[in-house]
């Protein structure tokens, strides 16, 4: 067993029923942001990290993920022939420093079922899960700064970030044992809990680092909030045997799984894109006096 965080897992199978239309036939992961599909923005955090597996997590309808990360020869033919395939160079670094491999979830159970579903794909080491709903700038990236906690603590670990009292119920909130900070013990763990019932404003927004021990948790829950195997769950067992970390990370995040999120991602990467930012800020202020005079 390697004691190194080499595996990422994607969960990519949901509905994205928060964009449909346009998840009825494209999956939300490969909406772009500017050019490029929000999903790579994840993949790129993770390789920065230093994964060298990716393991999707998709479902039906979903194969353009796969292909998207796949090679196109005859695409590159024509590229290479007019001399522009620096155009697909940012997956082509991609592909040369990972490796991609898909498993199905064939029912969307939840997202602690879609984790379940790469099981045998990880084997019997840690590895570190990242949603693709939450794009998080930083350096180091998100999960490099979990897998530095997990290589000191050796536990399953989350990221977390505070939230206004008002957002609990958007989140899996942790309940943590008092510290210096920034990484704390987590007590418990509760799924969306209204701000009453929130036991910190620490929320976990999808990035975690977790021992193959929570394939055997997830294994014996029953279906919690929704119907669904929720990961929460599985985490709340490791809290309550005090095997749980929570670490506040430095960096900016994106809720790109909300559409007011998607658009500030969206001018976030045009503004930085050097070629970009100068007519975009243009763009930006024009549009705003036309409505302040409109
Ligand atoms: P969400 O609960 O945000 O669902 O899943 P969703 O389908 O992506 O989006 P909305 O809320 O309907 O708009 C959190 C993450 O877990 C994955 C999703 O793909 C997403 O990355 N997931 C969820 C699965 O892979 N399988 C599931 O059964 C459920």
């Amino acid at each position: 067993m390697s004691s190194r965080i080499r595996k990422a897992v994607i969960p990519s199978a949901g509905w994205g029923t928060r964009f449909l239309p346009v998840t009825k036939s494209i999956p939300k992961e490969m909406i772009p942001l500017v050019d490029t599909p929000m999903i790579q923005f994840t993949i790129e955090e993770a390789v920065k990290s230093g994964i060298e597996q990716i393991i999707f997590v998709t479902s039906r309808h979903k194969s353009a993920i796969e292909d998207y990360f796949d090679r196109h020869v005859e695409l590159e033919a024509l590229l290479k022939a007019s001399g522009k395939l620096d155009l697909l160079k940012s997956i082509e670094d991609l592909r040369n420093r990972c490796e991609f491999v898909a498993v199905r979830q064939a029912e969307m159970k939840g997202l602690g079922h879609a984790v379940w579903t790469a099981k045998q794909t990880v084997g019997d080491e840690p590895f570190a899960v990242l949603l693709g709903d939450d794009l998080i700038f930083g350096e180091p990236p998100c999960t490099k700064q979990l897998i530095r906690v997990f290589e000191e603590r050796g536990t399953s670990g989350v990221g977390v970030m505070q939230v206004a009292a008002e957002e609990t119920q958007k989140y899996g909130i942790v309940d943590v044992a008092a510290g210096p900070g920034p990484t704390y013990s987590v007590k418990g763990m509760i799924e969306k809990p209204s701000p009453k019932d929130a036991p910190s404003r620490f929320a976990v927004p999808g990035r975690y680092v977790l021992t193959p021990e929570i394939f055997a948790i997830l294994e014996t829950l029953s279906p919690g909030r929704g119907g669904e195997i929720q990961l929460t769950d599985a985490l709340a067992v490791l809290a309550s045997k005090n095997q749980l970390w929570a670490h506040e990370f430095e960096g900016r995040r994106f809720d790109t799984g909300d559409r007011l999120g998607f658009l500030e991602a969206t001018i976030h990467v045009a503004l930085s894109r050097p070629e970009l930012k100068g007519p975009v800020r243009a763009m930006l202020e024009r549009k705003l006096q036309e409505e302040g005079t409109s």
